[in-house]
Order: C-alpha cells, then sequence, then structure tokens
C-alpha cells in the first residue's frame, strides 16, 4: 500500500510507543515507523508481551502492527525515508558534572541529531516530544544546521500530558495537544502539518498553537503546578495530624470551589514518577542559570516537601512502633509510584524500603505489576528483602502493612484474615488513605492514615 506520509518516533519507551500507536489508530493512510537502540524492547513490541502496561495499548498493537505500525532498530533507513520525525528519547536527570542532580541529560537527544543529520537526504519536521529543558530545540537546530547543507529541518516542540495508566485515553481524549513552531512561513507551515495528525481525532478548539519557547516551557510548567497541588495537599496533612481537622474533609471543601478544582488533592506518602521531581528541578535550573533565584527557590520547595512528606511518613512509623523495629517484618502494600503501573520510577516505596532497611527491619514487598521493577531498583540491598506475589503471605507474620500505592485490589482483601496472620499488636500506615480505617480498627488493626486522627487501640 502507498502511505501519504511517513512518520518516524525514535525511542520506544511510554511516550513514543503509546503516542504513535494512537496515531497509526487515526490516521490509517501514515505510515509509522517506530525505532529504538534497545533491541529487546523492539522485540517485547513486535511479541504478545509488550515492554509497558498500558490499559488498551496492546488491542491497539495488535490492530494495527504489520499495517501501519512498525517496530525495528533500524533507525538510519528510516530517518532516509520519513517526511515527520518525532524524538521520544529518554531525557534523564544529569548524574554528573555541571547541573548533575538537576539539569536533563542530553546525550541521547544529542546524538539522536547528529544520526538525523547524517543520514537525511531531504527535508523533514522533526519533532521534539520528549520533556526538554526550554531552548533544547534551538540546540537541536543549531547542530541540524550546522551539517545539513540544502536539506532544511523545522523543529516543532510538541509535548507529551499523557500520564501512566491512562495514557491511551488521554490521547484518544486529549484536553489538549500543544505544538510550538517558530513564527516563520516554514514554522507555521511545520506546526499546521503536525496539528493535521491530531485533527483526525480532535477538535479544532483543542489544538493549541504557540512559539517554540511557550510549548516547551508549558510542559515544564503544567508538571510542575500539578506536583505543586500534591505538595500544598501533604503539608497541610502533616498540620491536620497534629490538629483535629480531616485532610479529605479539607481536600473536598477546597476543591469545591470552582476556582481550585478537586482534581490532584489526594494526599500521598509523597508524588513519584518519572517527570514531576526532573521537571521542577530542571525549572530549578533554568531559573537560576537566569539568575532568578528566588523562582528557583519557589519552586524547589515543592520536592523539599515531598522529601519531607516521605520522611515524616517513615519517622511515624518507628515512633509509632514504639522506636523499636530492628527485626520486625513490615509489608509494603504497593510498589508502584502509582497504580495501574508497573513503573517504579521515583516511586516513594523506593525511599520508603531504603529508610527501613536502614533501621534493620525485614521489608516484605508485595505488588501486582512492580515486583520486577522493584528488584532492579532494590539491586545490591535485597538482604532483608522478600519479593511475595500473593498480599496474603506477604502479611503472614507482619508486624505492620504499609500501603504505598493505591491499588484498588488493596481495598477489597479481607483484612479479618490478614489480620489473624499478623504478629500483635497489627499496625497499617495506609500511605494513600485509600482504606476503610473504622473497619480495620474494629478488627483489631491499629490504623494510621495520611493527614487524620489515628485509630488505636492503646490507652
Ligand atoms: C504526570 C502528568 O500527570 C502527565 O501529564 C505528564 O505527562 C507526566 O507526568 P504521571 O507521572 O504518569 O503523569 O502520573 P500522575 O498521575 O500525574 O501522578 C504522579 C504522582 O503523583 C504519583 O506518584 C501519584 O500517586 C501522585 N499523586 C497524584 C498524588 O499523590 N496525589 C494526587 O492527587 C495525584
Ligand atoms: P520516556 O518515558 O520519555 O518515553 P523511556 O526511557 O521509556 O522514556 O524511553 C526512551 C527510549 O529511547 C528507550 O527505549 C531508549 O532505548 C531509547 N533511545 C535512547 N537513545 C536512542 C537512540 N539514539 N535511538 C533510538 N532509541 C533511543
Amino acid at each position: 500500500m502507498e502511505f501519504k506520509k511517513r512518520i518516524l518516533c525514535i525511542g520506544a519507551g511510554y511516550v513514543g510507543g503509546p503516542t504513535m500507536a494512537v496515531i497509526a489508530l487515526k490516521c490509517p493512510e501514515y505510515r509509522i515507523d517506530v525505532v529504538d537502540i534497545n533491541q529487546d524492547r523492539i522485540n517485547a513490541w513486535n511479541s504478545d508481551d509488550l515492554p509497558i502496561f498500558e490499559p488498551g495499548l496492546f488491542e491497539i498493537v495488535k490492530e494495527r502492527r504489520g499495517k501501519n505500525l512498525f517496530f525495528s532498530t533500524d533507525t538510519e533507513e528510516n530517518i532516509t525515508k520519513a517526511d515527520i520525525i518525532f524524538v521520544s528519547v529518554n531525557t534523564p536527570t544529569k548524574t554528573f558534572g555541571e547541573g548533575a542532580g538537576m539539569a536533563s541529560d542530553l546525550q541521547y537527544w544529542e546524538a539522536t541529531a547528529h544520526q538525523i543529520v547524517k543520514h537525511a537526504q531531504s527535508d523533514k519536521i522533526i519533532v521534539e516530544k520528549s520533556t526538554l529543558p526550554v531552548r533544547t530545540a534551538e540546540a537541536m537546530e543549531r547542530i541540524l544546521k550546522m551539517h545539513s547543507g540544502n536539506i532544511k529541518f523545522e523543529v516543532v516542540s510538541n509535548p507529551e500530558f499523557l500520564a501512566e495508566g491512562t495514557a491511551i485515553s488521554d490521547l484518544l481524549e486529549a484536553d489538549r495537544v500543544l505544538i510550538g513552531a517558530h513564527d516563520t512561513e516554514e514554522g507555521n507551515r511545520a506546526s499546521q502539518e503536525i496539528a493535521d495528525i491530531y485533527r483526525h481525532w480532535l477538535p479544532e478548539e483543542k489544538i493549541i498553537t504557540t512559539n517554540l519557547w511557550s510549548s516547551e516551557l508549558s510542559k515544564l510548567i503544567a508538571n510542575a503546578f500539578l506536583a505543586q497541588r500534591i505538595s500544598s495537599i501533604n503539608s497541610i496533612s502533616a498540620l491536620c495530624e497534629k490538629t483535629d481537622a480531616d485532610i479529605s474533609e479539607i481536600a473536598h471543601a477546597i476543591g469545591s470551589d470552582s476556582r481550585i478544582g478537586s482534581k490532584f488533592l489526594q494526599t500521598s506518602v509523597g508524588f513519584g514518577g518519572s517527570c514531576f521531581k526532573k521537571d521542577i528541578l530542571n525549572l530549578v535550573y533554568i531559573s537560576k542559570s537566569y539568575g532568578l533565584y528566588e523562582v528557583a527557590d519557589y519552586w524547589e520547595s515543592v520536592v523539599t516537601m515531598n522529601e519531607y512528606q516521605k520522611s515524616r511518613f517513615v519517622r511515624k512509623i518507628i515512633k509509632e512502633m514504639f522506636n523499636t523495629v530492628a527485626g520486625k517484618k513490615i509489608t509494603l502494600f504497593g510498589f508502584a509510584f502509582k497504580a495501574n503501573t508497573g513503573d517504579t520510577r521515583e516511586s516513594p516505596a523506593i525511599d520508603i524500603t531504603k529508610s527501613l532497611l536502614d533501621e534493620n527491619v525485614r521489608v516484605t514487598i508485595h505488588d501486582p505489576e512492580a515486583i520486577e521493577n522493584a528488584k532492579i531498583d532494590l539491586k545490591g540491598i535485597e538482604k532483608n528483602i522478600t519479593y511475595e506475589t500473593d498480599p496474603y503471605r506477604a502479611a503472614a507474620n507482619s508486624n505492620a502493612i504499609i500501603i504505598t500505592t493505591e491499588w484498588e485490589q488493596f481495598k477489597d482483601l479481607d483484612y479479618s484474615k490478614i489480620y489473624d496472620s499478623m504478629e500483635k499488636p497489627a499496625f497499617i500506615f495506609d500511605g494513600r488513605n485509600i482504606l476503610d480505617h473504622r473497619k480495620l480498627f474494629s478488627i483489631g488493626f491499629n490504623v494510621y492514615p495520611i493527614g487524620k486522627q489515628q485509630l488505636t487501640h492503646f490507652s
């Protein structure tokens, strides 16, 4: 079949994979190639066992794979043939040199830019899809233009707002699509060409076009604002635990104000995920690099509050268990950074586990999807860790259970049975406030929610 256009996506990860699957579904007249340097990952995309778990993704991949959606490691040939190249390689936080711990490590991006220049034989639109520091497009352009000869590259920013676990619905029913381009004739043309892709399934008013820098910055700011809401509610959860106020009642009361809105006000043991911390630290780094120290401090406090929430939680566990946790068994229900994903990047469960291990606790980890990733995260320090796929076996003989991820199935477990199998006194620390605390208390548990009064049998 003759395709109307060829789209290439470099990087078959959490962003590239689902995004291209949905584009392939909605634009059957386009050929979509997704490439990666990781052969195992590509093999998985070509199998029945996809490398990432996203509700609805497998059905779409199965329908389009081999028709207009192809996964391979053949980057060079696909660069030559593509009209539009999405770049969604990873951009981890730098672990070395200038900006370590804050700035993005752009080595994969730069390598991709060089690869594109080397193999391109015709004009192309390059779409920045990974989350990147502002003005990356400029650096990309510099590399592209330096060596391009007669070939023209137009760099466009099209940030992704999908959240893990809901990636497919976030793509299909997007609140908005953002496309940033230079305000030139070529820039506007490229912007419209990218908009044409999304027009296949989204109404015009959902497609926002901006200049390049606004688009890049908007992605960071969207995540910073979302994380800020969580840190704000978490900060108040600490105050609630000292007073008679209840964080759920407060969240409901303030969220009913339509100016504030009810979403992202769920208190927790802290936010995780690959984006929030990374993007905020990026924003902090950029602000500092322009000498805007107050701006940098303001945003950095969102991350500081998140770290505080995690350490506060662990301190509370230790204190409430009579300051003697050494040798005790504590079971984590959940290791993923949120429900409905196996992803554990920046999961609060990692820090909690490490802090408990420092106290010589025997830690058991149960999670429906994330055990394999947990094993990778905790490699080298697994001496006192047990992994358990069955929640009842995980809880048996424990002194305490900690809810670290808000999996639905944790709500429906038989907690009487669990209580009977545990050491006494039995503790539950609900780091997500998902359980029925009164019921647990009546079973016999000592219950410690977040931002609410604890229910204990101690006088
Ligand atoms: C986020 C953004 O939502 C998404 O738009 C962006 O593209 C990538 O980053 P994601 O990291 O997948 O998506 O997850 P999200 O649902 O935003 O949750 C992030 C973290 O915040 C999780 O650890 C979650 O448990 C926590 N969270 C979320 C809370 O603690 N309370 C809330 O009310 C909401
Ligand atoms: P994200 O969450 O941003 O999608 P991931 O780490 O899930 O990040 O995916 C990024 C993917 O990009 C990885 O599978 C990685 O192997 C791939 N990658 C990195 N550099 C290149 C490159 N030069 N060519 C092709 N793929 C690359």
